[in-house]
């Protein structure tokens, strides 16, 4: 490959947030992940990964949640494209634009989708035209979300979460996202996690059947009985205010609540349109939470502007 079918014009790609429905966390491995069993599901809140050719890596950000995200070569995006390039044999470079919308050290994994976006703006920018799973083995090396931002909808997730399988689901959840002040860090949700089970059996984690069955069904309060996070209780121990924010979403209608993914966001399942925005008014107006967001699921993985991933 040789890149002369490098675009000149900007490649826009837009790559959804996820939220874990069911986060099964098993023993520390002896790389220091945990094995998963996991399903995601992709919800409506967007970043816009924006690249174009450059002479060297170029990183700019906008959006309504920048805070804490590094504007230099450490962004995640910058390391995806670089990876890919390298991996392609390229010596292309490019500047990536990030319009960020998805919560910032919030567990909905944000950083990962930029660099499911950038894979993807990258692949086309430089005319690589590889398919979505050989993008995939790139981003498993970076972070074990990213394989499934590619992907999207509704997935189980297995490994330490980069190994992705489509799960049937029927019809579409409503949601809303209780923000926190700050973030947590993943590594030390996961420390307090491995910190509180010490000297219990920790089984090799499977996915629910109840919510697999639930989800082809279609049928949300079924899906709502089988919502589970094993990371809960760790970022409640590193957050306690989360314990309040979800009884409090409870008393207002939601159906469930969990932590999402490592924290500190909390997510809400609520029967429909009208519930979530009752339940958004509700949180923000009594004070309990300081902003929140509404999304649908599930929704694609990272889109090109205007088609599919590549
Ligand atoms: O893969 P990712 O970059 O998202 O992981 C961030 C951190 O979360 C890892 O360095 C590790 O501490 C923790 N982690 C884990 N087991 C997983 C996924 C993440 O311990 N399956």
């Amino acid at each position: 490959m040789t890149g002369s079918t490098t675009r000149t014009t900007a490649v826009h790609v837009r790559v959804p947030a996820k939220v874990n429905l069911e986060l099964r966390v098993g023993p520390p491995r002896a790389d220091g992940f945990h094995s998963l069993a996991t399903i995601y599901q992709a919800v409506s809140l967007f970043d816009t990964v924006s690249v174009t050719p450059a002479e060297d890596w170029q990183i700019t950000l906008s959006g309504r949640t920048t805070e804490g995200v590094p504007a230099d070569a450490g962004n995640l995006a910058v390391r995806a494209a670089a990876a890919l390039a390298e991996a392609a044999g390229i010596r292309q470079r490019a500047a990536i634009r990030l319009t960020k919308e998805i919560p910032v050290a919030g567990g909905m994994a944000g950083g990962s989708a930029d660099a499911a976006g950038a894979l993807v703006g990258c692949n086309r920018l430089w005319g690589l035209d590889w398919p979505l799973d050989r993008l995939a083995s790139i981003a498993a090396e970076l972070g074990s979300d990213i394989p499934f931002l590619l992907h999207g909808g509704t997935a189980l997730g297995s490994g330490r979460g980069e190994q992705v399988v489509p799960v049937l689901a029927k019809g579409t959840y409503h949601w809303v996202f209780a923000l926190a002040d700050g973030g947590l860090s993943t590594p030390a949700v996961y420390a307090e996690c491995d910190r509180l089970r010490a000297g219990t059996h920790v089984p090799e984690p499977r996915p629910s059947v109840g919510l697999l069955g639930a989800l082809r069904s279609g049928d949300v309060l079924d899906v709502a009985e089988c919502l589970g996070n094993d990371l809960e209780p760790a970022a409640i121990s590193l957050a306690p205010k989360l314990g309040d924010v979800i009884e409090e979403g409870l008393s207002y209608g939601a159906l469930a609540a969990l932590v999402s993914g490592s924290g500190p966001t909390v997510a809400f399942l609520v029967a429909g349109r009208e519930a979530a925005i009752d339940l958004s008014v509700a949180l923000v107006s009594t004070g309990v939470v300081r902003d929140v967001r509404r999304a649908t699921g599930p929704v694609p993985g990272a889109q090109l502007d205007g088609g599919a991933a590549s």
